[in-house]
């Protein structure tokens, strides 16, 4: 419901920081997930990628080029490599920042003053068959949150758009909650859900333009809907009316901001 430019609450999606808050301070880096920690984020993204030593680290792209003052493919490079480099300074906000480990993103994350959900997304998991998912739930276990979510702790869910990665998880850490991604209605409207056992959808915010049945099909199915990347005040207004419970965003004081309580 519109209320002089904001959005009712009622209803209200949970505001996840996608990349952290990434308008502000460069993607995937401290400093943006914290920013987005300050601006009172429900929950964080982070792309996950494995290097050349195994080590899983939080970049969305195959290689450093865009994002850092490096070129290469993540895969082939080690983690030492990746120090090496500066992931801040080609961002607008001029921090200069070193790569973040999913590690060191759990720790800011389970450290913080209050829940905090983390969407840990595998990226490309084929290259290295299933290692990317047995890296991924060693180290959410020995965090301690390969398990069922609650209200006062807070939790991993794995997102992505591979299948097979998220069935994968499934078979693995049966109570850990997942999200199948998708950005056409075919993938996320027809039985690939269910056929992996996802606990949710994520469609793309153009996908739910088009297709705003998706959410209620989902929760006919027991399913929650994540929608990304859900940065314009009517796609946040979209969203709160159709029920989406979490909504990811490269602006999330903003989002915070339209969804006020009436
Ligand atoms: O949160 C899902 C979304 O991040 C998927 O797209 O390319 O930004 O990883 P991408
Ligand atoms: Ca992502």
């Amino acid at each position: 419901m519109t209320n002089g430019g904001q959005v009712s609450r009622s209803g209200t999606p949970a505001v996840v920081a996608h990349r952290g808050a990434s308008a502000d301070r460069p993607e995937h880096t401290l400093a943006a997930y914290e920013l987005a920690l300050a601006q009172g984020a429900d929950g964080l993204e982070c792309d996950v990628r494995l290097t050349a030593d195994h080590e899983l680290v939080c970049i969305h792209d195959r290689t450093v080029d865009r994002t850092s003052d490096g070129t290469g493919i993540v895969s082939e490079m080690t983690l030492a490599q990746l120090r090496e480099l500066d992931f801040g300074t080609w961002h607008a906000s001029g921090t200069s920042a070193q790569v973040l480990t999913l590690r060191e993103l759990l720790t800011l994350t389970l450290d913080w003053r209050r829940p905090v959900r983390l969407f840990i997304e595998t990226k490309h998991p084929v290259r290295f068959g299933s290692l990317v998912e047995q890296k991924l739930l060693a180290a959410l276990q020995e965090f301690g949150v390969a398990g069922p979510p609650s209200a006062d702790h807070s939790r991993a869910v794995v997102i992505s758009f591979s299948s097979a990665g998220v069935w994968r998880i499934r078979r693995h850490a049966p109570m850990l909650p997942t999200i199948l991604l998708g950005d056409t209605a075919r993938v996320l409207g027809g039985s690939a859900a269910t056929a992996v056992g996802a606990t949710g959808i994520g469609p793309s915010v153009e996908t739910l333009r088009l297709h705003p049945d998706l959410v209620d099909r989902a929760a006919a199915a027991g399913r929650v809907t994540y929608c990304w990347t859900v940065d314009e005040q009517p796609d946040v207004q979209l969203c709160a009316d159709l029920g989406v419970r979490w909504i990811a965003t490269n602006h999330p004081q903003k989002v915070r901001e339209w969804l006020v309580t009436v």
